[in-house]
């Protein structure tokens, strides 16, 4: 049988307790004990129909108290513990921002990058001097100029993306032989011009409604077709090696008199035929040709005096050619496994 003092013996024990304890689980430990349901306060309650009637409220009320007073310490020092315990991680776990982070990878050039450099190289140790243009042309350049006039049917061939009647997305490189020959006015003019092009075609394997050029315009005295292949097969060669041979068809442009397609032996069967050259032995890199005579009035030079010859190849059929890559949309799918490759 308990006494009414007995409530605040074991209010002074629990607070003891709770006092010394190091850790929460600790806290949860000293509650069960003593205000669990098998603990003392508990049985108390329960055998009060045992007692004196007069003892009853004085017990009820300490009893009371004393569960109170446990709570209470129980909180205060539960709050004490995790303040502690959050503190802790903070010193142990914290992010050190003085300390230098992981290094990051070092990136490298885009494959198409190299091999426009690699081909500005090979060209500006002819003599050859990089010239840009806008890619947003007019009408004029990208076609009149050129001997495209309004209706031609070769227009089809550079259909392109218009913002208004006379802007577009220029559909080749060449509208910037009439700009090279506008601001430079005296020949000799060697320049090439690399750069993006845009034209209304669905993507496949070999196409893309963008993708990049790099022109070339020779305009000085008494060039000849031999000039012409002269200089690209020593580009041809000296971006693939000296095995590899070069040929010319003839074909049409409005803007060159005579016009050729221009090809480079397979790389893979050095020209008997394979799978990857379509059985060709050959694979087409461009157009080229000796510059007509109304563009090099287009651009301001006396074609009575002065000739020319032009190119025009594509940067990823080049790139292509030299990585055996069979698919044109890998080099923008920006997938790493295909871009550290080169
Ligand atoms: N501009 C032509 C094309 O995009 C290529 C070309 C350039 C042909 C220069 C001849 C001379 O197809």
């Amino acid at each position: 049988m308990s006494t009414p003092s007995g409530p605040d013996i074991y209010k002074r024990k629990a607070l003891a307790e709770i006092e010394a304890a190091k850790a929460e689980t600790d806290l949860e430990r000293i509650r069960i004990e003593y205000l669990g349901r098998k603990g003392p306060l508990a049985s108390m309650l329960a055998g009060m129909t045992q007692i004196a009637v007069s003892q009853r409220a004085a017990l009820g009320a300490a009893a009371n108290e004393a569960k109170r007073a446990i709570e209470d310490a129980l909180a205060a020092k539960g709050a004490h513990l995790r303040d502690v315990r959050l503190a802790d991680i903070a010193e142990t776990e914290a992010i050190d921002i003085t300390f230098p982070g992981p290094p990051l990878g070092r990136g490298h050039l885009h494959v198409l990058t190299q091999v426009q450099r690699q081909i500005e190289t090979v060209l500006e140790s002819l003599g050859y001097k990089v010239e840009l243009g806008p890619e947003v042309e007019t009408e004029w350049y990208n076609f009149e100029a050129l001997n495209i006039p309004p209706g031609h049917p070769a227009r089809e061939n550079w259909d392109s993306f218009y913002f208004t009647p006379d802007l577009l997305l220029r559909a080749h490189t060449s509208p910037v032989q009439i700009r090279a020959m506008q601001r430079i006015k005296e020949p000799p003019i060697y320049i090439i011009t690399p750069g993006r092009c845009y034209r209304r075609d669905a993507p496949e394997a070999t196409r893309l409604p963008y993708f990049s050029q790099v022109e070339g315009l020779a305009v000085d005295k008494g060039l000849t077709v031999g000039d012409m292949k002269g200089t690209l097969l020593y580009m041809i060669q000296s971006l693939y090696g000296e095995e590899r041979k070069v040929r010319v068809r003839p074909s049409y442009f409005p803007f060159t008199e005579p016009s050729f397609e221009f090809d480079v032996s397979c790389g893979i069967c050095a020209g008997a035929g394979c799978k990857s050259c379509r059985h060709k032995g050959w694979l087409e890199v461009g157009g080229c040709g000796m510059v007509h005579p109304q563009v090099l009035r287009n651009g301001g030079i006396d074609p009575d005096k002065w000739n020319g010859y032009a190119w025009g190849f594509g940067i990823e059929r080049m790139a292509m050619l030299k990585h055996d890559i069979e698919d044109i949309r890998l080099f923008y799918e920006s997938d790493l496994r295909f871009l550290e490759q080169f």
